[in-house]
């Protein structure tokens, strides 16, 4: 079965409103596929301004986090019909820098994931092992639980909508990036995982992206892998000129 590419910008605490939308729409005018998924992921002041410029282009926009509630006293937090509300359609959950930093563990991942759903937005779900798990062999381990945690009790219909991102933690921001073999490798135990958990046909279809440190110099050597089915950029997702490098070696 072939999966559509997605390339995804994730631009975490970085750029003003007007810096985040002038990006856009750099990216919006640059970009000359239309074979694969653009899709940009602003902080959340600048989620609607950007959603608003980026409405007549193909490129969608995501959240990077939401809360599972839909709304109440829940003072500093967004849920998902606001993002839905703003104009996103996809949205992150379990990235590697809310687990290190801000408590997320497998549980409020899948309480996220869920409210996700509910709210008619389409989860990103990261999962990735850090450089001491990956050197004392427990790469398959560490991402069969976050996998099993986050996708707890989900039916396949509701699978459909997952992507996944493959995001170890020591390539992120770091320079470092898994090899062809080690992405193509670790991105072939998710798809099987999910075709044990759910079925084969599913397992076929859904998405993983790699992330950690991918630029326009290694995104070719990436993305042609067979289990990698596009990219989840951090750093090089920040100049348009980079991250339609990365779209054009897609
Ligand atoms: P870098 O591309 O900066 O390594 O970040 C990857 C990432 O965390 C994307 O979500």
């Amino acid at each position: 079965m072939s999966r559509r590419p997605m390339i995804a910008g994730n631009w975490k605490l970085n750029l003003t409103v007007e810096e985040a939308v002038s990006l856009a729409g750099e990216i919006a005018s640059g970009l000359m596929r239309d074979d694969l998924d653009v899709l940009v992921i602003p902080g959340f002041l600048a989620l609607e301004p950007v959603a608003l410029s980026l409405s007549s282009s193909p490129v969608l926009v995501g959240g990077q986090n939401l809360f599972w509630q839909e709304q109440g006293a829940y003072t500093g937090e967004v849920s998902g019909p606001q993002l839905k509300a703003a104009g996103a359609r996809y949205v992150l959950v379990g990235h590697s820098e809310r687990r290190q930093y801000f408590g997320e563990t497998e549980k409020t991942c899948r309480l996220r994931l869920e409210a996700a759903l509910k709210a008619g937005l389409r989860p990103i779900l990261c999962v990735g092992e850090t450089r001491d798990e990956r050197e004392s062999g427990q790469t398959e381990g560490v991402v069969e639980s976050q996998l099993a945690g986050a996708l707890a009790g989900l039916s396949a219909g509701e699978m459909a909508e997952v992507t996944i991102a493959y995001e170890p933690v020591w390539a992120i921001g770091t320079g470092l990036t898994a090899s062809e073999e080690q992405a193509n490798q670790a991105h072939a135990y998710i798809r099987g995982w999910i075709g044990s958990r759910f079925d084969k046909l599913v397992a076929n279809s859904t998405g993983i992206l790699y992330g950690g440190s991918v630029k326009s110099a290694n995104a070719a050597g990436l993305l042609h892998q067979p289990e990698v089915d596009g990219a989840l950029v951090g750093g090089a997702s920040l100049s348009a000129e980079s991250f339609l490098g990365i779209i054009q070696a897609a």
